[in-house]
């Protein structure tokens, strides 16, 4: 396990208008899978835009573990050697995943359905983190799960099956962690592996298998669900991968920029792909100013450059069935509905509770240092906006969450007092520029 590093606070302060053009670095989900598609696949994988966070290294490592050969060329480009499906080496030692959830849990489709034994740790975050979820599909597929701590949480051991069981699984609870777990351990089964999910997720694995030369077919189930069926045992075939620049990282500086007064900013090249816009159309419901400035592709997703200019936000209801395409923004939404008029009710937040921190618990409490009004009402967050004047000046905790830190800091640009955060070494698992590029529009974070 990864050693605890000494916290380090960090303050944010207002200091006038955000002004200026910044690009994000590459997608965190599509940086793991780029790495693990390397791996699985049969010649050399060439990535550039790659984010070079402390999560996706964590992949890289394990993907060296297994057998890839990993060259880092240059800031954003590297090559992957993989090894083939079926053809993983079972790893000298423990994969490290650190705080990174979405890299241990892919990962463990890929090792659970390979005849290999493996183990995987990380930090203390990432050990409380509910692994179960993964363990159960993968011993339909018939891993053994060798140890594990209670309730199914890392560090946890895993062996193979000497040939995996193709399935049919209805993920239970809506995650493209799972269904990309799954569909990964499919690769290595005879047969089709089908995943339904009753609420459409990110679909980057489904690209990226397409992308790579697997057979697999997407058609809708239900109302708002997705059925993914895949040809498993494919030979996968390198191919080049464009990291677009990261939306959940683009939400930082675009919330920002909403609620320091007077702010202008251009945000280039963000992905816009619908299963991870949920924010701007929730930020565009408020009143947000957000206009798209040009329009193009990159590596097989749209990307945009957008304007954000501060103004007046407006509380509304944000529907449960959004919360798939902006799971990970609702901390930093909650800030923005902080400085808006009137109430927000955020509805649906269940798994809040399982991400690097509780984040439900974690935004509630961070609010409440900085005098905001709010509550927790079953799986709901309500937020009784400011209209623009938020007290600020408190201390907030960040139980080793990246994204707790990073809001809070945001929010931290637009109160009346300070707000310092415990510790903000997180903020390199995915955002490593996070404080250079916000001082660089004009922000104030020390
Ligand atoms: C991710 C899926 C989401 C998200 C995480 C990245 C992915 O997790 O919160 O940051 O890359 O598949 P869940 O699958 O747990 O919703």
């Amino acid at each position: 396990m990864a050693h605890a590093q000494p916290p380090i606070p960090v303050t944010a302060r207002s200091r006038g208008p955000l002004a200026g053009r910044v690009r994000v670095p590459g997608d965190k989900s599509i940086s793991h899978r780029s790495l693990i598609f390397g791996l699985l696949a049969i010649g050399e994988t060439r990535i550039s835009g790659l984010l070079e966070g402390e999560d996706v290294m964590r992949t890289a490592d394990a993907a060296r573990a297994l057998g890839a050969i990993v060259h880092h060329d240059r800031p954003g480009s590297w090559r992957i050697r993989g090894v083939g499906v079926g053809g993983l080496r079972e790893p000298g030692g423990v994969l490290d995943f650190g705080n990174a959830g979405t890299g241990s849990r892919l990962m463990m489709g890929v090792c659970g359905a390979h005849p290999i034994t493996t183990v995987f740790d990380g930090d203390a975050s990432l050990r409380k983190r509910p692994m179960r979820r993964i363990l159960d599909p993968l011993e339909l597929m018939g891993t053994t799960i060798v140890a594990q701590e209670e309730g199914g949480r890392v560090p946890l051991t895993l062996r193979g099956p000497k040939e995996a069981v193709p399935i049919t699984y209805r993920t239970p609870v809506t995650s493209a962690q799972i269904k990309s777990a799954v569909l990964l351990a499919g690769l290595a089964a005879p047969g089709e592996t089908t995943v339904i999910e009753t609420e459409a997720t990110r679909d980057h694995t489904e690209k990226m298998l397409t992308h790579f030369g697997a057979d697999v077919s997407v058609s809708p189930d239900g109302a708002h669900g997705r059925r993914i069926m895949l040809k498993g045992q494919p030979e996968l075939q390198a191919a080049p991968i464009v990291v677009p620049a990261d939306p959940s990282s683009a939400a930082f500086p675009l919330v920002a920029a909403l609620i320091v007064p007077g702010s202008d900013i251009l945000i280039e090249s963000v992905m816009t792909n619908p299963l991870r816009s949920g924010l701007l159309t929730t930020l565009r419901e408020m009143g947000a100013d957000i206009s798209v400035e040009s329009e193009a592709n990159e590596g097989g997703e749209a990307v945009a450059t957008l304007r954000v200019r501060a103004g007046a936000l407006k509380g509304v209801t944000v529907p449960p069935e959004r919360a798939p395409s902006m799971i990970d923004e609702y901390p930093v939404l909650a800030v923005a509905a902080s400085f808006a008029a009137g109430t927000t009710r955020m509805r649906g937040l269940q798994e809040l509770r399982v991400k690097e921190s509780d984040r439900l618990a974690a935004v509630e409490a961070g609010l409440k240092a900085a005098g905001v009004i709010c509550a927790i009402e079953g799986d709901d967050l309500i937020v009784e906006g400011r209209g623009g004047e938020v007290a600020g000046g408190g201390l907030v905790a960040t139980h080793l969450d990246h994204r707790i830190a990073m809001s809070f800091l945001v929010m931290g640009l637009a109160t009346r007092q300070p707000m310092t955060v415990d510790d903000g070494a997180m903020i390199a698992t995915s955002f490593p520029s996070f404080v250079a590029l916000m001082n660089g529009l004009g922000g104030d974070i020390a």
